[in-house]
């Protein structure tokens, strides 16, 4: 093992240059060369290739954003794709490739190490936290704390108001970032896209609320489920009466500096993933479960359903009461 590339792909997530830097600093001292791909595989397709040294990664830890940005690339999917990807590696002599990203993004490594052979280890980096093989992802942490930031915001003008706020936060299909915000902002209500959306049950909580003399209602809502605009159309239809406003969070979430988390989740991450390389394993996934920073055999990784935390969802629903 002599050479080494690292691209982030997917949507980019805080915590990603920190993660950049701690694999390129930690390679190096291991004696190996850094390549950084720009642009995820489409960099990888279009030879965007570029070594990195101590310097390149240097004052990044705190930015949010990649310094090697990132993209979707669909023709990364096509065996093609793939093939040009592959003439790239073997033009730049590179023995192994870290990538940082989400489940699709690891698929493509798995594809990597499957259809070609090539080394590959998969760190995890989104904001949604949903894979299952790992408690958390990182960016995770970062994004929820920004939703927090606008729901003690939020909170203020809602309670000065008497107002309901819904609040749409990001996630794709999981619910965790809807969960977590909920969870840790006092949220009375969180509807996620692992539960089946009761209208009658949201908008009788709301009643119920207002009798016990609350004067704000924070909803969060994770955008897998439907959008704020729709659910407050649904309420006011039972109740038109209600005040309510919305508020999407949007690609705020994406950004911003890496939390102490997130940073520390990167480096650790970044570790366990040359040594992995090092040692020569390849096509594993790298996560942390209990505490404890783990590997797992990517094609496993990826496949692995989702389990929902059903317990947490009734505590969220038991502490708003
Ligand atoms: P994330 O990695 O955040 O889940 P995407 O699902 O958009 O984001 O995937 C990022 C990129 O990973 C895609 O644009 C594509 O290039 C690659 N990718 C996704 N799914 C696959 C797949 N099944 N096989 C190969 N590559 C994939
Ligand atoms: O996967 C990260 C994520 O931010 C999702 O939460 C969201 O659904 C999606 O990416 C948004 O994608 P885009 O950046 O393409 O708008």
């Amino acid at each position: 093992m002599k050479n080494i590339a690292i691209l982030t792909s997917g949507g980019d997530a805080p915590g990603m240059n920190a993660c950049i830097r701690a694999t390129t600093r930690y390679a190096l001292a291991k004696g190996l060369k850094v390549f950084g791909v720009e642009r995820g595989y489409t960099g990888l397709i279009e030879d965007q290739v570029r070594e990195l040294n101590s310097r390149s990664v240097s004052d990044i830890i705190q930015r949010g954003g990649t310094i090697l940005r990132t993209a979707r690339c669909p023709e990364f999917e096509t065996i093609e794709g793939q093939e040009k990807a592959v003439a790239t590696l073997k033009k730049y002599k590179i023995d192994a490739l870290v990538v940082i990203g989400g489940n699709g993004s690891l698929m493509g490594a798995k594809d990597l190490t499957t259809n070609f052979g090539i080394n590959t280890v998969g760190i995890p980096g989104t904001i949604d936290n949903d894979l299952q093989y790992t408690d958390y992802t990182l960016g995770f942490d970062t994004a929820v704390n920004t939703c927090l930031s606008a729901i003690n915001n939020l909170r203020d003008t809602m309670t000065s108001h008497d107002r309901i706020s819904i609040v749409e936060v990001m996630g794709r299909k999981c619910g965790d970032i809807a969960m977590y915000t909920a969870l840790c902002g006092g949220a009375e209500n969180v509807i996620v896209p692992e539960v089946e959306l009761n209208i009658l049950d949201i908008s009788k909580r709301l009643t119920e609320n207002a009798a016990k003399g609350k004067n704000s209602d924070i909803i969060i809502l994770a955008e897998g489920v439907c959008h704020a605009e729709e659910l407050k159309i649904m309420l006011k239809g039972i109740n038109p009466k209600l005040s309510i406003r919305c508020t999407t969070l949007g690609h705020i979430q994406r950004g911003g500096s890496p939390t102490m988390m997130d940073r520390q989740l990167a480096a650790k991450f970044a570790i366990r993933a040359v040594d992995l390389l090092i040692e020569g394993k390849s096509q594993r996934a790298v996560g942390i479960k209990d505490n404890e920073i783990i590997d797992y055999d990517i094609v496993e990784a990826v496949k692995m359903k989702r389990k929902f935390n059903n317990a947490l969802y009734e505590q969220i629903n038991i502490l708003s009461l």
